[in-house]
């Protein structure tokens, strides 16, 4: 419990000295988005849905922390986690460097960092079944603060959305990003029907006042229940 405490202690002294670099050194631009989100949907609903409409038989989750999902998914399943839950200990890149398995659906919900998650994509579009699906969670920051990097506060989705973007510019895969949980991610191996032409290629400068006025572009942002009716 004391250790417990410590590490507490130690962790809201990084955010605060984060808070104090953010003033300093970062954007600010502090509108909020209103994203239309559905409450009534989470990762677990959408999951569940895929594995039963498609008939998956294999599951990969990365980054588990208390099993949430990862208790609830009941076909074969593998979960990579460093620190807690899941059954593979260790980070995705040890776990990818060691696996040559296919998985059908692919949960990515580990370091929420452009750099990390854009790595976690290729990997898992390698790991993935031609019918298979990728799902990112946090996609939809609505503030700044749930977005810098490095992490300065409990409640965070990081940068995940900038490599949604770059996604979005490859031809080989097709993406969305549902308006439920934070934002849903969702990638599948089709040839891209809404490529989105950008003349920048460093994803990793994309401000939030960029994503504040382009999200619906730029993320192909589209609600739960019209993702699932055109689903084939
Ligand atoms: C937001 S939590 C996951 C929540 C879970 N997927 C759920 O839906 O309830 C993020 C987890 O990612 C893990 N993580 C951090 N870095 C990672 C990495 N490089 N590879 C895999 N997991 C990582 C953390 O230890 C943490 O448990």
């Amino acid at each position: 419990m004391k250790y417990k405490n410590l590490l507490e202690q130690k962790r809201n002294f990084e955010f605060l000295l984060y808070k104090i670099y953010h003033f300093i050194f970062s954007e600010k631009f502090f509108k909020k988005i209103e994203y239309n989100f559905d409450n009534s949907k989470t990762r677990l609903d959408l999951i569940n849905f895929l594995i039963k409409k498609k008939n998956y038989k294999s599951y990969l989750e990365i980054g588990c922390h208390q099993d949430e999902v990862f208790s609830l998914i009941n076909i074969e399943k593998i979960g990579v986690d460093p620190m807690s839950g899941g059954n593979f200990r260790g980070t995705s890149d040890e776990f990818f460097f060691q696996n040559n398995k296919k998985f059908d659906c692919i949960f990515i919900d580990g370091l929420h960092t452009y750099e990390q998650v854009i790595k976690d994509i290729k990997n898992s579009i390698d790991s993935l079944s031609e019918n298979g699906v990728i799902i990112l969670h946090d996609c939809l920051p609505s503030k700044i603060t749930h977005q810098y990097v490095p992490r300065s506060r409990y409640t965070w989705n990081g940068d995940v959305w900038k490599a949604i973007v770059e996604v979005r510019t490859w031809e080989h895969v097709e993406t969305y990003t549902i308006l439920a949980d934070q934002g849903l991610g969702v990638i599948t191996k089709k040839k891209n029907s809404d490529l989105l032409f950008m003349k920048k290629n460093n994803f990793k400068k994309l401000k939030f006042k960029y994503l504040y006025y382009n999200y619906k572009t730029i993320m192909r942002t589209i609600s739960y229940d019209n993702f699932i009716s055109q689903m084939d």
